[in-house]
């Protein structure tokens, strides 16, 4: 039995740990856990959604293979028409079906590290050749060397995390001007876009949702994931290019958005208002917890659009630092170890409650180390 080489090579993706498994492991009930370590949405679905969910009668019948209510709803509220509209299993499934649909093995995949793994993971499973352009000290895009590589290896596909995990930074217009401008299928994964839209207004003037139409090199993804915190039932949507969509539509899993997904975002999209008022939270959030992060000696910390800040820790190491949040005060945070994020940790917004208990437990390690 031969498995293709280049999956019995890759490395293992390493996935967060289940909740219920690191809650036996902290000995700790789940409430009395802090999850700032994956971007997830502290507020939880809206009290709509969960109604809508408990109601659901039809599960079990097999779910509509074009997610045609879905589709609806979101053109509705992005002002795109449906049928430009794909739904997925969250982005990272339509990462993957663009992969899927585009690479033959060795196929070019351009990445801008530090950035979402899922880009390098799905690009190594379909046996792509992943160049990564790094970003520059500050995270920004080396454009210079994003054009020459493009027009030297000429890839099929560029991803681009607007915000960026795990920095939360987002390119100015101009430069993601730039970037379209290059003869590549650009994919901009506007997973965090709606924290980055300063007016609260749900990504509106900064996605570029409404400009794929206009361009025949620009896909854009989106997700129900973080903005209505529907992460654990996975769902999400690209709007892709005319050209695309009929060869997408045959390349999906027939099924691939489940019936509680369907429900659960539909109903989120029809209190887009209540979403709003949670993300203003989330922002407001952000910028008190900057503030008060900032004041502690060990830490510097990056601007962030998204629902995250990352910093980088001085005076005490990092993963030391992670290790002591969690098993002494049962929080969660990132912690990164590859060169460029050396010594660096990345915590979701959460709460105020959660930002105090932050705050509290750094007061007592600030005071172990200084
Ligand atoms: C940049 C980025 N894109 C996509 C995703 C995944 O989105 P989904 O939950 O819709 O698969 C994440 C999750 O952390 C992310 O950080």
């Amino acid at each position: 039995m031969q498995i293709r080489p280049h999956i019995g090579n890759m490395p293992p993706y390493t996935p967060i740990e289940p909740f219920e498994v690191l809650s036996a492991r902290l000995g700790r009930p789940p409430e009395q856990i802090i999850k700032l370590d994956a971007n997830e949405n502290p507020y939880g679905p809206l009290p709509a959604v969960r109604q809508a969910l408990a109601d659901l009668p039809f599960l079990h019948i097999y779910p509509d293979p074009e997610s045609r209510a879905l589709r609806k709803g979101i053109a509705e509220f992005i002002g795109v028409p449906m049928e430009s509209i794909l739904a997925g299993a969250g982005a990272d499934e339509l990462i993957d079906l663009l992969m899927r649909v585009f690479l033959e093995p060795g196929d070019g995949v351009i990445v801008c590290p530090p950035t979402f793994g899922m880009y390098d993971f799905d690009g190594r499973l379909n046996n792509a050749k992943v160049i990564e352009v790094p970003r520059r000290e500050d995270f920004s895009l080396d454009l210079p060397a994003l054009c020459q590589i493009v027009h030297r290896e000429r890839p099929k596909l560029l991803f681009l995390a607007t915000p960026n995990n795990p920095d939360g930074s987002l390119p100015p217009a101009d430069e993601l001007d730039e970037v379209l401008e290059l003869p590549v299928l650009v994919v901009l994964d506007e997973a965090y876009i709606e924290f980055a839209d300063p007016h609260g207004e749900l990504g509106g003037s900064l996605s570029r949702v409404g400009e794929v139409l206009r361009r025949h090199n620009l896909v854009v993804l989106r997700t129900f994931s973080k903005l209505a915190a529907l992460a654990g039932l996975r769902v999400g949507y690209g709007v892709f290019p005319d050209w695309l969509m009929p060869t997408l539509w045959k390349a999906k899993q027939p099924y691939n958005v489940n019936v509680a997904a369907t429900t659960a975002a539909l109903a989120a999209l029809e209190h887009a208002e209540q979403m709003k008022d949670v993300v203003k939270r989330v922002i407001a959030e952000r910028g008190r917890m900057a503030d008060a992060l900032s004041r502690y000696p060990f830490f510097s910390l990056y601007p962030s659009q998204a629902n995250y800040l990352l910093m980088r820790v001085r005076g005490i190491e990092a993963a030391e630092l992670k290790r002591r949040l969690m098993m002494d005060y049962g929080i969660l945070v990132r912690y990164f170890s590859t060169p460029r994020l050396r010594n660096c940790i990345r915590i979701s917004v959460g709460k105020p409650q959660d930002t105090e208990a932050l705050l509290r437990a750094l007061d007592q390690i600030a005071q172990e180390v200084t």
